[in-house]
């Protein structure tokens, strides 16, 4: 038993600290403009950098996501563990990442741990621009694309400013494809509900980090635990994150992940042309 436990924990380090593996999907958008046909989103999440990912895992890990050639980086919170003065090293590959529109990101509930306000200064100094309640538009030959992000529902804890998805968009053109960076899936009907979207993106969960784990992920998360859900308006994606919270260095049988999603047409649209 003892043997077994052992090994099944060397197994689950071994898988929970590997680089994150690409996976690639076509995410239909409705009444996308044309010239966003194709355009390249990558989404880290969780990346969780930290004394047990340090910084030559984040420079690899930045080499790997670079090597796609994204038109726009997500990073959907929980960049780091540890405060700002202990983790310089280990974060600063990140200002390597290179995209045609550049990172943006939402905070996570790890950021909320550790000198806060040290991250919200920090993060922005690496070329990221962290959206608290509020949306960047990105103009690309003519058209646009808005991308808002919201913070931490554990901000509550803490009196800091709590999520609000209407303030996040207010003054976002009502045209174009929009997308919703937010840490945590557990509101996303709400944020559906609450503004036009069209693809929520959020991790959190770590896709459950291990077998069996799902029931339980799936309750504290409104039912949310990793991939794709329909939302009654938009599509919610939960990542299985980029990496591991060092609290908990396990994974087995649900590897860490880059998500790169390439825009499409959604059939409806197909069908309306035909
Ligand atoms: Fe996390």
């Amino acid at each position: 038993m003892i043997t077994a436990s052992v090994g099944l924990a060397i197994l689950g380090l071994r898988e929970g600290i590997r680089l994150p593996e690409v996976r690639r999907y076509t995410v239909p958008i409705r009444d996308l403009p044309a010239v966003f046909e194709g355009f390249r989103v990558v989404q880290l999440s969780d990346l969780h950098a930290s004394a047990l990912l340090t910084a030559p895992h984040v420079d690899a890990l930045v080499e790997r996501v670079n090597a796609l050639k994204p038109d726009l980086i997500l990073i959907t919170g929980d960049v780091v563990d540890g405060l700002v003065d202990q983790r310089l090293e280990d974060t600063a590959p990140l200002a390597k990442l290179r995209a045609r529109y550049g990172v943006l990101a939402c905070e996570g509930n790890h950021e909320h741990y550790l000198d806060y306000e040290g991250w919200m200064r920090r993060l922005p100094t690496l070329g990221i621009d962290l959206l608290r309640n509020e949306c960047r538009t990105i103009n690309h030959r003519g058209a646009v694309l808005t991308v808002g992000g919201v913070t931490d529902p554990w901000a509550k804890r803490f009196g800091r400013e709590l999520p609000d998805v209407r303030k996040a968009f207010a003054g976002a053109p009502a045209e174009g494809p929009r997308i919703l960076m937010a840490h945590q899936p557990k509101p996303a009907r709400h944020y559906d509900e609450a503004v036009r979207l069209d693809l929520i993106l959020s991790g959190h969960t770590h896709g459950g980090q291990l077998w069996g784990m799902d029931m339980a992920v799936a309750v504290l998360n409104a039912t949310f635990v990793r991939g794709w859900y329909r939302l009654r308006r938009s599509r919610l994606y939960v990542h299985s994150g980029s990496g591991l919270w060092n609290g908990f260095p396990i994974r087995l049988g649900v590897p860490s992940e880059i998500a790169l999603f390439t825009l499409a047409p959604s059939r409806a649209d197909t069908e309306k042309a035909g």
